[in-house]
């Protein structure tokens, strides 16, 4: 026969068991989902002017066709005015639909994008990629070379840049340094997926 005893035994480990569980749940969505979901918000009005610029890209070269004194293009045929324009402008966007969202859904917990921040984002990301262009353009690397940890982080340190030069209130405040260490985890990922998808539909002439 079961004693009343080992029966209250059974319940009680039972009972810290549900509390293990619960308390890894608690633990995960603290440490991991939280700074996860805060990364993909802050970044997102500065992960969309890339694609949208190879979409919307061609036409005029901001560099004009015009070589440095080392004879290489300045920046090359794969920065136009036409993807730099169109990739802002769609950073900015959709920056505006976080703000009205956050304001319309009551999405508090998250981080709280503005309109200077959403800017500095996304004009961050695409002069990150400017800057880097005309580095690897020194470098002797032709227009669509793969130059791995410059090709994918540019966008956030050009982001990040502006945002410690003109806003560095929002950028302490919002930015925690757990989804600081998401956004750095991430940004390659994205990047590396995005770009083998824009290669498949044909939008990128290299997959990366
Ligand atoms: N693009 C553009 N204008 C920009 C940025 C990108 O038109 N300011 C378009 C170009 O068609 C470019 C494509 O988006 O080819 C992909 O961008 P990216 O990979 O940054 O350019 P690459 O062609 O790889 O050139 P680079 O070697 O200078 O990075
Ligand atoms: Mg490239």
């Amino acid at each position: 026969m079961v004693s009343v005893d080992s029966r209250f035994r059974n319940l009680n480990v039972s009972a810290c068991s549900l509390l293990q569980v619960l308390e890894c749940y608690i633990i995960s969505i603290e440490f991991f989902i939280i700074p996860l979901l805060s990364a993909l918000w802050i970044m997102l009005p500065a992960y969309l002017p890339n694609p949208v610029a190879a979409l919307c890209g061609g036409g005029t070269p901001i560099d004009l066709g015009r070589n440095w004194s080392d004879g290489h293009r300045v920046l090359g045929d794969g920065k136009t005015y036409r993807g730099l324009f169109a990739g802002i402008i769609a950073g900015i966007a959709i920056g505006a639909i976080q703000i009205w969202a956050a304001a319309a859904y009551g999405l508090g917990d998250l981080p709280r994008q503005t309109l200077l921040s959403v800017t500095l984002l996304a004009v961050g990301a695409l002069l990150g990629d400017l800057v880097k262009s005309f580095f690897k353009r020194r470098s002797g690397m032709e227009r669509g070379a793969n130059w791995p940890v410059a090709d994918q982080y540019d966008l956030v340190a050009g982001a990040f840049v502006l945002l410690l030069i003109f806003d560095p209130a929002w950028l302490f405040s919002e930015v925690t340094p757990p989804s600081f260490v998401c956004i750095l985890i991430l940004t390659p990922l994205l990047h590396r997926a995005v770009n083998i998808i824009g290669y498949q539909f044909k939008i990128k002439e290299v997959p990366w």
